[in-house]
């Protein structure tokens, strides 16, 4: 992507116009098409010389980050449909409308609508090149800033819904893992510090939950921690913690066939946290984070669960497992835990697709929150306005948690009939130690068969990388 500041360069361009822009009563002389400018509404002219103006239509309300996100993804859209892969694109109505911060959202538009399923985001993105103008020139070195950091919150977002949408006999743990680990490899930052651990270290160390939901499988389990330091003094730092089933089959407390469908997504939680950490190092934020990734399978064989059984986990606390299917909260007790007895965090994010209760409640367009510290929400609040996804806050009581006292064990891994995602979300705070903790179930959020905005397409949305990324720039 380039910037320049007016006259077109290339034969291609497209420009954004308001529902009141004087210019469209200009280009609606001697047209056949009705052009208003209305949201998404677009115009293709052609003149001798075949090059092409693009007009796209924004309505006349003040713009959503999220509608400039769809805007732009379209925009992006028609440009890969004619198959012309270099053109110029008008941004001045956005920055004209909420200043040149806006090009951090116009860039990550672009790059996610020209993302093709089946083939890599990376080739995706190398296959276009757009030339901003309209861009004061005393606007354009922030500019480019900001269209680097878009491009890079856009290849999080991507590099999350690769890994999801890879089916599970190709993304096993281990390999989960190596993906994970060459991926951030390739930013050749020194402030990384990246450790895997296997089954033998797992048992080591304790981590009894996470080795005995991963022992149901050949494809043993792993747990991934990466430390970004950019910052040595005793600076905050915010541990992110990612669920990374690459199947949930549920165990003996097996799904039925038709809940099968989008089984190989439940490693959506790591993989959103990776998409974040990519993006959060590639800007160089000057934040501390960790990730800490528990991965696994959940199947049926001899060293399964059963349910009834009784674990010990890394805190020390036992677990009553009621149903195996609960599997996630499980090995995210361990990986939370870990976070709050090892990872040197002041504060706790953890991400799952975690329960159906969610999806049930919430849809495929809003993932639940639980927080216990209202601090730390008021920041993730801040992230989701800039990134344009959408969460809801799910209160809780001493009630939810009576519903998962076990009379074996210190606690049970189900509640009742109600409030599955409240009592999801309580088991896991148990094994945050005190600290301020919050927690996304994106179980609705984090795949579509029918996409709901322009920048999605079926299959993996990235849910969760742009929030998080936000959220971190704020630490
Ligand atoms: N991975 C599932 C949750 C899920 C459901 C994700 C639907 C995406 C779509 C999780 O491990 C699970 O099976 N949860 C159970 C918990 C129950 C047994 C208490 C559920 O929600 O049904
Ligand atoms: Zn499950
Ligand atoms: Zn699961």
């Amino acid at each position: 992507m380039d910037t320049y500041n007016s006259n077109w360069k290339n034969e291609f361009q497209i420009s954004f116009l308001k529902e009141d822009d004087k210019k469209i009563e200009e280009l609606s002389k001697g047209l056949q098409q009705l052009f208003s400018g209305k949201y998404l509404e677009h115009l293709i002219f052609e003149n001798e010389e075949e090059n092409m103006s693009v007009y796209i239509g924004i309505g006349k309300e003040e713009l959503t980050q999220n509608q400039i996100l769809e805007i732009t993804a379209f925009a992006a859209g028609i440009m890969k449909e004619h198959k012309i892969r270099k053109y110029d694109l008008d941004v001045s109505t956005f920055i004209e409308l909420s200043g040149v911060s806006v090009l951090e959202r116009v860039a990550q538009g672009l790059c996610l609508g020209n993302f093709e399923k089946y083939k890599s985001y990376e080739e995706c993105l190398k296959s276009f090149t757009a030339c901003f103008c309209g861009i004061p020139d005393c606007e354009q070195q922030k500019a480019k800033t900001y269209i680097l950091k878009g491009q890079a919150i856009a290849e999080g977002v991507l590099f999350a819904r690769e890994l999801v949408n890879c089916p599970a006999n190709k993304l096993t743990p281990v390999k989960m893992a190596g993906s994970i680990i060459h991926k951030l490899n390739s930013l050749h930052c020194k402030c990384l510090k990246i450790q895997l651990m296997d089954t033998e270290k797992l048992k080591k160390i304790g981590m009894d939950a996470l080795y005995s939901v991963g022992m149901s499988s050949e494809n043993p389990p792993y747990f991934l921690e990466i430390e970004y330091t950019p910052v040595k003094s005793n600076a905050n730092r915010i541990g992110l913690v990612g669920k990374g089933v690459t199947v949930d089959t549920g165990g003996y407390c097996l799904k039925s066939a038709s809940s099968m469908a989008g089984i190989k997504g439940d490693m959506a939680g790591a993989a959103a946290v990776a998409g974040a950490m990519y993006a959060v190092i590639k800007n160089g934020e000057k934040k501390n984070v960790s990730a800490f990734l528990p991965m696994c399978e959940n199947r049926i064989s001899d060293g399964s669960l059963l349910p009834g059984d009784v674990i010990s986990s890394y805190s020390g606390k036992t677990i009553e497992v009621m149903n195996t299917d609960a599997e996630g909260r499980l090995i995210l007790a361990d990986a939370v835990s870990y976070a709050a007895k090892k990872g040197n965090v002041t504060s706790i994010l953890d991400i799952a697709t975690l329960t159906g209760s969610v999806v049930n409640m919430l849809g495929f367009s809003i993932a639940g929150v639980l927080c216990d510290d209202d601090k730390l929400y008021k920041r993730f609040e801040n992230a989701f306005e800039k990134s344009g996804e959408q969460y809801h806050r799910l209160p809780f009581e001493k009630e939810h948690e009576e519903m998962i006292k076990s009379e074996v064990a210190d606690v049970k891994n189900i509640g009742g009939s109600c409030c599955g995602t409240i009592t999801a979300g309580l088991f896991i705070r148990k094994f945050a130690e005190q600290i301020p903790w919050i927690h996304l179930d994106i179980a609705g959020t984090a795949w579509v068969d029918t996409p709901l905005w322009k920048y999605q397409q079926t299959g993996a949305t990235g849910a969760g990388v742009s929030t998080i990324y936000h959220l971190c720039e704020t630490e």
